[in-house]
C-alpha cells in the first residue's frame, strides 16, 4: 500500500494547499523551529536564479515552487524543466508557472526520460525521502547531468532528533525515509561525482555535487 505522504501528493486538494501551507510549515520543521533552513533555501532561490545558459532539471518538483526562480536568469538555449509523477502537482506547476522557458513533464524519478548527460543543473529538493528507492533515483540524477553539471539535493538526514522513538514513528508512519549522514555523499562518491559538499540544517541536508569535466 502506497506511504500516507505518497497518496497526499496524488491529492488534488493538498497540491492546492502545499506550496503556502504545507510546504513553509514542513521546511521550519526541517530546522527544528530556527531559521536555518529558510536561510538557506533563499541563498538556493538567489543561487538558482544567477544569469545563465543552463538546463535545468527539477526532479520531483512538486507544484514548482521553485520554477520562476530557476527559469529566471536563463539565457540563451536555458530552459527549466520540471518533472513529478503527480498529475495533480504538475495540474498546479502548469497554471502558476507560465514562463517561455518552463516546461513541466509527468514521470517517474526512478527512470528519467532523458538521455544522459543533458542538463546542466538537477535539482531534488524536498523529496528524495519520498521516492521508494532513493539512491537508484540519485543515480538516475547523476546519469543525466552533463560534465561540470551540478546536482542540488534536499532532504532529511538522521540527526540526534531522528532517534528519538516518536520522530522514527511519524517518520515511519508518513513514509518519509531518513538518511544516514552519509548515505547520499557515499552513493556520490562512488559514482564518480566530485566537489561533494553537504550542509546540514536541523534534521535537513542539503547535498552539492559536480560531475567532472573529463571522464
Ligand atoms: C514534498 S513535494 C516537493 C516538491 C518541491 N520539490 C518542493 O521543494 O517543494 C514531493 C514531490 O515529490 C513527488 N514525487 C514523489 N515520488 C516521486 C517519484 N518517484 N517520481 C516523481 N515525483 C515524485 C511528489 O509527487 C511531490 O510532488
Amino acid at each position: 500500500m502506497s506511504s500516507l505522504a505518497e497518496r497526499l501528493m496524488h491529492n488534488p486538494l493538498f497540491s492546492q494547499v502545499y506550496e503556502h501551507a504545507w510546504r513553509p510549515i514542513f521546511t521550519r520543521g526541517f530546522s527544528l523551529g530556527g531559521t536555518q533552513t529558510q536561510d538557506y533555501d533563499r541563498a538556493l532561490r538567489a543561487y538558482l536564479s544567477r544569469p545563465g545558459d543552463r538546463r535545468v532539471l527539477d526532479i520531483a518538483c512538486g507544484p514548482g515552487n521553485y520554477a520562476n526562480d530557476a527559469a529566471r536568469g536563463l539565457t540563451g538555449d536555458g530552459a527549466y524543466v520540471g518533472l513529478d509523477f503527480s498529475a495533480a502537482m504538475l495540474t498546479r506547476a502548469a497554471r502558476d508557472n507560465t514562463g517561455d522557458r518552463i516546461t513541466f513533464v509527468r514521470g517517474d524519478a526512478h527512470a528519467l526520460p532523458f538521455s544522459s548527460q543533458s542538463f546542466d543543473t538537477v535539482t531534488c529538493l524536498a523529496a528524495l525521502y519520498l521516492i521508494p528507492d532513493p539512491l537508484a533515483a540519485l543515480d538516475e540524477m547523476t546519469r543525466v547531468l552533463a560534465p561540470g553539471g551540478e546536482l542540488i539535493v534536499f532532504t532529511s538526514v538522521r540527526a540526534s532528533i531522528a532517534a528519538v522513538p516518536g520522530a522514527r514513528a511519524a517518520a515511519g508512519l508518513t513514509g518519509l525515509r531518513i538518511f544516514d549522514r552519509t548515505e547520499l555523499l557515499d552513493r556520490l562518491i562512488a559514482q564518480d561525482m566530485e566537489q561533494v559538499e553537504q550542509t546540514i540544517t536541523g534534521v535537513g541536508q542539503y547535498v552539492h555535487a559536480r560531475r567532472p569535466r573529463k571522464g
